[in-house]
Formats: C-alpha cells, structure tokens, sequence
C-alpha cells in the first residue's frame, strides 16, 4: 500500500462539471485510482480566489462536484476525495513556501499574466490572494509528497512553478525531503463547444455531465453542421462539422463509417445527430442517476468527505511535520 507512487489532482469548485471536465480530467482519474495512492482535491480555496464575492457557491459547487466524481466512479475505498479548506495544513504550507517564494516568479508566471489580460473585469482578481496561487498549488502537492500530478497542459506552468519551489526549498534547507512532481498528461481530444466555439461556462455551449435527457437531445439538435450542407444526399464536409468533432470523440467504432458515409452524402444530418444522441445518453445517463442517489443522500457524501479530509490530514500532518523539522523549526 504505501509502497505505491503518490499522485494528486485537484479541481476548481466554479461550476457545474460537464463533458470536457470528463474528457480532460475526470476520465484519467477513475483509471489511476488502483495503481496509485491517488488524493483528489477539491480545490475551493483556488476557487475562492476568484469568486470571494459569492462564497455560498463555492461551498455549493464544492458539495456538488464531489457528488459527480462519486458519480463517475472514483471510489472512497480506493483514493481520497477531500476538501483542500477543511486540512488546514495546505495553508501553513502555504505559508511556508510563500516565504521562500520571490516575488518575481508568481509575476513572471504565465497563467497570471494570460488571467490579467484576458478578464476584462480584471480589477476582480488584482487582488493579494490571487498572485500566490501557484504557491498554493504547489502547497497542495509538495503536502503529499506527490509523485505525479495528472494536469491537462494548461497547467504545465503551475507544476514547472513547483517543482522549482520544491527544489529550492531542499536546496535552501538542504535536504531531500520534499519531492519534486512529473506531470502525467491526460489525454485529451479536443471537444468544441455545441456551437462550435471554444467551450465555456460564460457561452452556454457545455454539456453537463448531469443533463436530464431531454436537455441532451436539445443541445444536440442545435448544434451547428457542416453549412454548405442543404439536402441530406449533400456530400458533407465532416472535418468542418462540430457534430462530427463530438462523434470522433464518442462514437469511436462508428466514427470512420460516420464520415464516409457524410462524405459521399450517404447519411443525413437529423440522423447523425440521432446517433451522437444515443452514445452521449448512453454515457450520461447513469452518472446523472448515481449523481441523483448522492445529492438525495447529503449525510452518505459529507461521511466520505469527512473520512478523506481525515485521511488527508493524517498525511499531511505528517509531511509538514517533518518538512519543519528539516528547516530546524521545532
Ligand atoms: N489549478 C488547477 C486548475 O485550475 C486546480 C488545482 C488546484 C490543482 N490545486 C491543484 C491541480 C493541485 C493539480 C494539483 O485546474
Ligand atoms: Fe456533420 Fe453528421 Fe451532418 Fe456530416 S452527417 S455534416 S458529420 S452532422
């Protein structure tokens, strides 16, 4: 048991988790879960950092995920789910790192700087918390001891941050004992949003991976296709086709007969999207069911939540015990 290699992840609580949270992340998760000693963060403190101004929905979101990851398959008997707030020992570790942090690395760090540009309600995040969130993401993993962080490569930066972070601390208090973390990159097929658009929450264009049936099947018919495509015996151009990009992703052993047959304007598109319906009810629909059980039973998820934060606690407690006795700071 404890001779497994140790992994940690951690998700954001800022919204409902819909398929690209799957894809991207959720999906890895599940499989990692025997071969590794695996904690998984609900990471509402990152999210707080945004959203300071309706707190209640971080909690809520956080409540949330936790029943979707449950839904998914990720197993209290096989890894941790804990909430990053509730082990108060990533915040004094926190703390520590954030002592041995220069200034110049949380500025210089990309995924501030694309945050800065990018928001147009900028002055919501320039705010104290916000530029030290690397740090506490490194927190997070430097606490377990991590071996490996599975992250989609929008946060190669954040682990590049730590792994210097955790070098100069063992260079500074010369030592070993903290461990510097590989990335395990999960795999991702890029899903468009149902518009065709990026996805995103603020475009209306996810689907959820708890949407009720009927909402599927809505989102599905309007989805854009391929435009130049009028009659159903059109020759389809399918590498144009939003619908296509979701059938290449979820209908893998129908995928190639699907686009020969658009090609040469063999099928229609009321049809295909018929088909792209059955596979992604097909997958939703016993997540939303599981998801359901668990939000009816609020007790049976605060219990396993409960048990993981403990869980985690002990670890952690451990780790930074012997990190602060490393820097003589009995
Ligand atoms: N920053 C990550 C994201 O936005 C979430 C996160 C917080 C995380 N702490 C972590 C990811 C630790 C991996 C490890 O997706
Ligand atoms: Fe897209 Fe399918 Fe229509 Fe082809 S048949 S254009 S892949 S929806």
């Amino acid at each position: 048991m404890s001779e497994r290699k140790v992994i940690l992840s951690g998700m954001r609580p800022t919204g409902r988790l819909h398929l690209g949270n799957y894809l991207g992340a959720l999906q890895n998760w599940v499989k990692l879960q025997d071969e590794y000693q695996c904690f998984f963060e609900i990471a509402d403190w990152h999210a707080l950092m945004s959203d300071y101004k309706n707190p209640s929905d971080v909690c809520e979101f956080g409540f949330d995920m936790a029943c979707v990851w449950l839904a998914v398959g990720l197993d209290p008997e096989r890894c941790v789910i804990f909430r990053q707030s509730d082990v108060k020992e990533h915040l004094e570790l926190f703390f520590i790192l954030s002592t041995i942090t220069p200034l110049g690395w949380l500025q210089r760090c990309p995924t501030y700087k694309e945050a800065l540009e990018n928001l147009k309600e900028s002055e919501e995040i320039r705010n104290y918390s916000f530029l030290g969130y690397p740090a506490l993401q490194a927190a997070d993993i430097a606490l377990y001891r991590a071996n490996f962080v599975p992250v989609g490569v929008d946060q190669l930066p954040h682990l590049e941050f730590t792994r210097e972070l955790v070098r100069r601390f063992n260079h500074l208090y010369k030592t070993d004992i903290m461990v510097e973390p590989n990335e395990i990159l999960n795999k991702v097929d890029k899903l468009s949003g149902t518009d065709g658009r990026k996805m995103s929450k603020s475009y209306g264009n996810t689907i959820y991976l708890t949407e009720e049936e009927k909402d599927i099947k809505k989102k599905i018919n309007s989805m854009v296709t391929d435009p130049a495509r009028i009659h159903p015996t059109d020759k389809g151009h399918p590498q144009v086709c939003t619908v296509f990009n979701y059938q290449s992703i979820f209908s893998e052993d129908e995928k190639d007969e699907i686009e020969k047959k658009c090609l040469e304007g063999k099928i229609g598109c009321v049809e295909c999207k018929k088909i792209l319906n059955e596979k992604l009810s097909g997958l939703i629909t016993p997540i939303r069911e599981k998801y359901k059980e668990f939000k009816k039973n609020p007790e049976k998820v605060n219990n396993i939540l409960e048990e993981g934060n403990r869980q985690a606690a002990g670890q952690a407690c451990k780790n930074l015990a012997a990190f602060k006795k490393e820097m003589g700071y009995g």
